[in-house]
């Protein structure tokens, strides 16, 4: 009967209409808090390579808002507290000379200690092993701690503290780390503990603008090999990939109590943050992708936030006012990227507001480097077909480890590129948007922080998600086009070398060594 299809029809609009202001709600309750974004916030940098390696980057500012910590747990606020350097100590706490400190660095590698195996147990073959590259932003470290520290099961995970930069009160804070186990990696070929040569700055090495005659006739010492653009190695950008390759193969290669470990490893950095759910979620995806995507070897849990504003419509000029310095380094190398970063336009990109309505959303597509590069998992069966390729790794003339990795994945004989399962809700966020040096008003980690701690807060109910819907996305024809040639500053063969030297250390088993 018309009438009563008609009938059914009205009731169907109404709903549909109330699903509608529905959603109108949670989406502009989002927007509100991005609205004030034009701070600078959104001047956001989408790549991860952390660059320089001054001391006065060492970030730990004294400025944990009242309205961050009212969302931290009391008992975690000692995560959060600057301890005052103790002054009338300072004889006996002299800062260490590097050679001290490359003492101190092989003590703590050769030992391997895993600090709360006594409370928590041994490192199992499926035991969750988060690995975190730590370099100075020390800041943002407490808060990615914070967050680990409230995320359900964490006592089953190793968290791997991989730094390239040794500093007495980072050291102090991972210690102080009580609620799983905990164990600290040092990369031993870092700039800081080989300041005047090789792979830092040799005086002798040729200058980055050098051209190439000149290089000939100044016989610096990598003069026969600049980079794809003509430039001559810039210690601070090779270090990232140098250390991120290092902690890959120190973790699945070389540690003993990895030995038979055949379970995810967790890739993070510094400056991230992850939803108390995150290894839920991650379980859930693991079996999802066992169930109904093989070919995922890798997953993803994270997503930049508002990356597309920086490329789409950011103002240059503006861009540069509000740049820190470590930016407008960054910034310089932009254009390098810039053609890449155009070529995924068309990606069809989640940002921060739609996080409600994709919690339990993955999306299974082809990986790609600068968009699936946070918060990161695979197993020792990836790496190992990821070991079979090192050479496309260490040869491939770009200074970012991601990239090296997506011209890898571009180029294994007789497999497809990397698939991946990637979280539409992220449960790894990037929370080191901000400058450093950066103290303007509304640009500071606090911030970030905080919008961070709120979205998590108000979608709380949408956390722990019982099953997950998968969708396949093939990606547009310029997010598969293949990389034609790399980055650049990659050229110098030491590099190259120390890379695949990287590879050729075997296992080795604790030394215990006492050492106060
Ligand atoms: C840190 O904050 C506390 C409390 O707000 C203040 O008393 C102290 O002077 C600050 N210290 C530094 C070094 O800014
Ligand atoms: C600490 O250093 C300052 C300046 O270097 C010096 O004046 C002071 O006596 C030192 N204190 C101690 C306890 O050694
Ligand atoms: C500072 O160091 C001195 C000497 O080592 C020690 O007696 C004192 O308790 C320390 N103070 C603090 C606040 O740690
Ligand atoms: C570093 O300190 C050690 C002892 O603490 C000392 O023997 C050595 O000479 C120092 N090295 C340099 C380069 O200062
Ligand atoms: C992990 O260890 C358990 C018990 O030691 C064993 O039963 C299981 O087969 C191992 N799994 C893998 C994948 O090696
Ligand atoms: C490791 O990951 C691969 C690809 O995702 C999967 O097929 C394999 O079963 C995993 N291995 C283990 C031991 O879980
Ligand atoms: C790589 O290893 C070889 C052999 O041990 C060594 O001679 C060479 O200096 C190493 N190269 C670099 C850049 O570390």
């Amino acid at each position: 009967m018309p009438r009563l299809k008609y009938a059914t029809f009205l009731r169907v609009l109404v709903i549909l209409g109330l699903f509608c202001v529905w959603l109108q709600i949670m989406v502009s309750s989002g927007l509100e808090r991005d609205g004030d974004s034009s701070s600078g916030v959104n001047v956001v940098d989408s790549e991860t390579v952390l660059v320089t390696t001054e001391r006065e980057e060492l970030m730990n500012g004294n400025d944990t808002s009242e309205q961050v910590l009212a969302l931290v747990p009391q008992e975690l606020h000692k995560y959060l507290t600057v301890h005052p350097k103790n002054n009338t100590a300072n004889t006996t706490d002299l800062p260490k000379n590097i050679t001290e400190i490359r003492r101190a660095i092989k003590r703590y590698n050769d030992a391997q200690t895993i600090y709360n195996e006594d409370i928590y147990g041994p490192v199992l073959n499926d035991t969750v092993i988060i690995a975190i590259q730590v370099h100075t932003r020390l800041t943002y470290l407490r808060h990615l701690i914070v967050s680990l520290a409230q995320a359900r099961d964490i006592e089953r995970t190793l968290l791997v503290f991989s730094h390239d930069y040794y500093d007495e009160e980072i050291n102090s804070l991972v210690r102080t780390i009580d609620f799983t186990k905990v164990m600290q990696i040092f990369y031993p070929f870092s700039i800081q503990t080989h300041p005047n040569e090789f792979p830092g700055v040799d005086p002798n090495d040729c200058p980055r603008d050098a051209k190439f005659e000149q290089a000939i006739k100044l016989k610096c010492n990598n003069a026969l090999h600049p980079d794809l653009h003509g430039h001559y190695r810039e210690a601070k950008y090779t270090q990232t990939k140098h250390h991120w390759w290092w902690k890959a193969n120190r973790i699945f290669n070389q540690l003993q109590s990895t030995a038979s470990h055949t379970g995810m490893v967790v890739f993070l950095e510094e400056d991230h943050y992850v939803a108390e759910d995150f290894l839920h979620v991650l379980n859930l995806m693991r079996t999802t992708a066992d169930k109904t995507c093989p070919q995922c070897e890798l997953l993803s849990l994270g997503t930049y936030l508002k990356t597309y504003q920086y490329h789409a419509t950011a103002d240059k000029r503006k861009k540069q006012l509000t740049l820190s310095y470590i930016q407008q380094v960054r910034a310089a190398n932009e254009e390098r990227r810039r053609r890449k970063m155009d070529a995924m336009a068309s990606w069809n990109y989640q940002v921060y507001p739609n996080f409600y309505g994709y919690t339990q959303k993955v999306e299974i597509t082809p990986w790609h480097s600068s968009i699936h590069n946070m918060g990161m998992v695979f197993n020792r069966t990836v790496w190992n077909s990821i070991m079979s390729l090192q050479d496309q790794f260490c040869e491939y003339d770009d200074y970012n480890w991601d990239y090296s990795l997506l011209h890898l994945s571009q180029n294994r004989k007789g497999k497809e590129k990397f698939k991946v399962m990637m979280c539409k809700g992220p449960r790894v966020f990037h929370i080191g948007e901000c400058g450093l040096h950066h103290k303007k008003s509304n640009c500071n980690a606090n911030l970030v922080i905080s919008k961070v701690q709120k979205l998590l807060q108000t979608t709380k109910r949408l956390l722990y998600p019982k099953r997950l819907t998968a969708s396949i996305n093939p990606g547009g024809a310029k997010h598969n086009k293949k990389l034609v040639k790399g980055n650049g500053g990659w050229g110098d063969r030491r590099d190259q070398e120390m890379c695949t030297n990287m590879t050729k250390i075997e296992r080795q088993l604790k030394k215990y060594t006492y050492f106060a």
